[in-house]
């Protein structure tokens, strides 16, 4: 991909590499393959952007496992609604069960505290999460990001599976806006 990206009336320029990307989900793999033996786990992957790392990451972890998605929204542009709608629900029983959450990117964090509220609601016996990236300077919420990647400056991005009003999903890299 080129080092800059103009998605609608946005330029964005390259700001971590895939390979970059890659090396993190290899040391976060081995971690939750250690911390996860045993337990059976049930991802739950968070639809749209995380499609992309769910896959990278899903595909180095070796316990037995099971794998839903959900689709929740929240973002409207650049900017974060703070409307947080369950658009595909979940239709499994995880009472007991230990539970890894992949997002692509906790902003706020209040997408992940509606969902984990209607997570508990269900009565697992642990809720984990992992995330590629998380912006600190934005987060807002008290929930531990088990499982990162990278925090990153409070500042859009695209690529990886996030998107700008529905573009920019399509690449192996994540770039930043550039103001
Ligand atoms: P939160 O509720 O503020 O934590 O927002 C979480 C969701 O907003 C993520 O799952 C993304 O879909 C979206 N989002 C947050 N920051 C960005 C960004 O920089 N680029 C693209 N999407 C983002």
């Amino acid at each position: 991909m080129p080092d800059t990206w103009i998605l609608k009336d946005k330029s964005f320029k390259k700001y971590i590499t895939n390979e970059a990307i890659q090396e993190k989900i290899i040391a976060l793999s081995a971690q939750m393959n250690t911390d996860l033996e045993g337990k059976k786990p049930l991802f739950i992957v968070v639809l749209n952007g995380a499609f992309i790392f769910a896959s990278d990451l899903l595909k180095r972890i070796t316990v037995d496992c099971e794998i839903a998605f959900v689709k929740l929204s929240s973002y409207h542009g650049t900017h974060s609604s703070g409307v947080v709608q369950q658009i595909i629900g979940l239709d499994l029983d995880i009472k007991g069960r230990t539970i890894v959450v992949i997002e692509d990117i906790v902003d706020t964090g209040l997408t992940l505290v509606s969902f984990l509220e209607t997570l508990r609601k269900m009565e697992p016996a642990e809720v984990k999460i992992a995330s590629c990236l998380l912006k600190p300077e934005a987060f807002k919420s008290k929930f531990p990001v088990d499982y990162l990647c990278f925090s990153i400056p409070n500042e859009f991005v695209v690529g990886y599976g996030l998107d700008y009003d529905g573009l920019g999903r399509n690449s192996s890299d994540i770039y930043k806006i550039v103001e």
